[in-house]
């Protein structure tokens, strides 16, 4: 692998192989998203338990402290947005020189298989890679299913990111689901695990994420079963130990009991 893409990749997956990147880019189609409303003030007691941050350009600037940032994925598509026709339809809106200029560590956008644009994204994405190689600037996928929650099942998400990795994501972030040694299995690249909409409980965040990484995730794009928790830096702390430490579910539990009374 070619130098820069190395250290790039190196910044953000630490050196037991594993990682917890903290996104904040749902504003980019959800607007003010609940308790991301002023994303500097939700990340600021989370930044030094984050790998990485996922974020856009337009956050970064203006609530991002560039002496004090997490190593930058830098969100580079959109274009749609939650009242819009269709949450699939979007294309590259940032472009490489931007992330060169930021000092992304890397570069994510969205791919939408099995949708109307399923062409649109896989193409944006071979576009992507092509250009950030050039670069030595690694691209994530992020295998996304726009409103419909149910499609997370192994055999939908496991075509997803293999197709990803085949497009030459360097990294691809998913849905946990049941049987995720499955899709695992077919993706030749590492698989990071988003969290989705906020649980019930912290121990089902602590459940998934086990389970995810027994199986053969190597960590976390989480973030609002994190920041829309009560008690964000608790739960950080707890999936840290889970990602870094192989922590069980009951040591995870016990950590963010012990943190909550700080
Ligand atoms: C939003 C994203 C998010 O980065 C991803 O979904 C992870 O966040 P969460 O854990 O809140 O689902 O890609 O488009």
């Amino acid at each position: 692998m070619d130098w820069g893409m190395e250290n790039r990749l190196s910044r953000l997956i630490q050196s037991d192989g594993h990682c917890f990147f903290l996104p904040i880019d749902h504003g980019y189609f959800q607007g003010p998203t609940r308790r991301l409303e002023k994303p500097g003030e939700t990340i600021q007691p989370l930044i030094p338990y984050a790998d990485g941050l996922f974020v856009t350009r337009g956050v970064l600037r203006a609530c991002v402290n560039p002496q004090k940032s997490p190593p930058l994925i830098l969100r580079v598509s959109g274009g749609t947005s939650i009242i819009g026709k269709d949450l699939a339809h979007e294309a590259v809106t940032t472009s490489v020189q931007e992330a060169v200029r930021l000092n992304a560590a890397a570069v994510g956008m969205s791919i939408f298989i099995g949708s109307e644009y399923e062409f649109d994204s896989l193409v944006n994405l071979g576009k992507l890679v092509d250009e950030c190689e050039i670069y030595g600037i690694p691209v994530m996928a992020v295998t996304a299913v726009g409103k419909e929650m149910e499609k997370r099942d192994a055999r939908y998400l496991g075509l997803c990111c293999r197709i990803a990795a085949e497009f030459g994501a360097k990294v691809v972030k998913t849905y946990w689901c049941e049987d995720f040694d499955q899709v695992v299995h077919g993706c030749p690249v590492p698989i990071v695990m988003a969290g989705g909409p906020k649980c019930e409980t912290e121990r089902e965040v602590f459940d998934f994420v086990h389970d995810g990484m027994q199986r053969g995730a190597i960590g976390l794009n989480l973030g609002r079963n994190v920041w829309q928790h009560d008690y964000p830096v608790a739960m950080m702390k707890a999936l840290r130990a889970i990602i870094h430490e192989n922590a069980s579910v009951e040591e995870a539990v016990d950590l963010f009991e012990d943190e909550k009374k700080k």
